[in-house]
């Protein structure tokens, strides 16, 4: 069989882009690398309940020991490659340099606008219909020292509706873009890995 990199994906809440990243793996439109643990920092996240479901392993840190736990963990399931799937805490630099262009995260909006420190979740949303953007979306990038600052591996547009609520653009974001990048944005880092593993 070919040789698959082995993915670690860090959740805290719902996991919808978990679920993606899982169905993308079912459909293989995500082979290259395989999903072989979930890691939660929220022990009620209910993505916990969907990696069960799937049969992936999955483990809760919690705030004490949290660097050396995580490094314990992902080192004894040699994972490759991290994928951060609205995970809330933000990872100390050390960290995310070891672990240099193997970290990914998913950001909703069209990165550099309303990215950075305090643009989480809904006020992500909140924000770009404040400024009355017309066109929003999502994207994947690196992780790097700067809060949504490393390289952009892929975005997608959507567009914004006159009578949107930040919940209703939320949603729209979720399925017609983050849905759709985070797996195919998996897949091609997952490529590259492989691709310089058989180069060396
Ligand atoms: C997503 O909007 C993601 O872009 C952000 O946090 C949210 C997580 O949603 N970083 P879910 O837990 O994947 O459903």
């Amino acid at each position: 069989m070919n040789k698959k990199v082995r993915i670690a994906v860090l959740v805290s809440g719902g996991g919808t882009n978990l679920q993606a990243l899982i169905d993308a793996q079912k459909k293989e439109i995500l082979k290259s690398g395989k999903i072989e643990l979930v890691i939660s920092n929220n022990s009620n996240a209910f993505a916990l309940k969907r990696a069960e479901e799937n049969n992936i392993p999955f483990e809760i840190i919690d705030k004490k020991n949290f660097e050396e736990r995580l490094k314990e963990i992902l080192q004894s399931h040699k994972i490759e490659l991290i994928v951060l799937a609205g995970f809330t805490a933000v990872l100390p630099d050390n960290f995310v340099k070891y672990y240099d262009k193997r970290i990914i995260n998913i950001h909703p909006s069209l990165i550099p606008s309303f990215c950075g420190k305090g643009f989480y979740g809904i006020k992500v949303h909140q924000a770009a219909l404040k400024k009355g953007v017309k066109i929003t979306g999502a994207t994947t990038h690196f992780v790097n020292e700067i809060i949504d600052g490393g390289e952009i591996i892929m975005q997608k547009a959507v567009e914004v509706y006159e009578d949107d609520t930040a919940e209703k653009l939320q949603k729209r974001v979720m399925e017609f873009a983050e849905w759709i990048i985070l797996p195919k944005s998996v897949e091609k880092v997952c490529e590259d890995i492989i691709e310089k593993i058989k180069i060396k």
